[in-house]
């Protein structure tokens, strides 16, 4: 499975990296990619895909890379399940409920809750985990 993610800072790097070893843990491969560097279509041979981003901007995706990405996959990942995760600061998770809105509307099937972690994930690094665990099941 490929994680997908943007990050700033490393927050939800390392949510990546948590959510990847529970991926693992539940017995299937893992592989975390930065979005900067992911092959589109290689991505898009999956039928599950996991996408974290950090909240940016006012309530929105990270503008220069991974709202583009998410743009390039919109018109192709209808009938695809999608795990959805990402760190967020001051806000109330606005982003991550617009992201999820979004997905539901690009035809996707949203995987449990998304996964959303206030700053560095150190106290919730078990969280992750299972979130990954989780997603090793479908
Ligand atoms: C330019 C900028 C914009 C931000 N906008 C928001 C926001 O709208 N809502 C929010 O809850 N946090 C916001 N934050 C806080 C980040 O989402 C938070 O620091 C997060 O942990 C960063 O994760 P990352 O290291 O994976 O990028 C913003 C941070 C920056 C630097």
């Amino acid at each position: 499975m490929k994680i997908v993610y943007w990050s700033g800072t490393g927050n939800t790097e390392k949510m990546a990296q948590l959510i990847g070893k529970g991926i693992t843990e539940g017995g299937k491969e893992a592989e975390v990619i930065n979005v900067s560097d992911v092959n589109v279509n290689e991505l898009l041979s999956e039928d599950i895909l996991v996408l974290g981003c950090s909240a940016m901007g006012d309530e929105v995706l990270e503008e220069s890379e991974f709202e583009p990405f998410v743009e390039e996959i919109s018109t192709q990942i209808s009938g695809k399940k999608v795990a959805l995760f990402g760190s967020y600061g001051w806000g109330d998770g606005q982003w991550m409920r617009d992201f999820e809105e979004r997905m539901i509307g690009y035809g996707c099937s949203i995987i449990g809750d998304p996964l959303i972690v206030q700053n560095e994930p150190d106290d919730n690094e078990q969280e992750c985990i299972d979130f990954g665990k989780k997603i090793a099941q479908i």
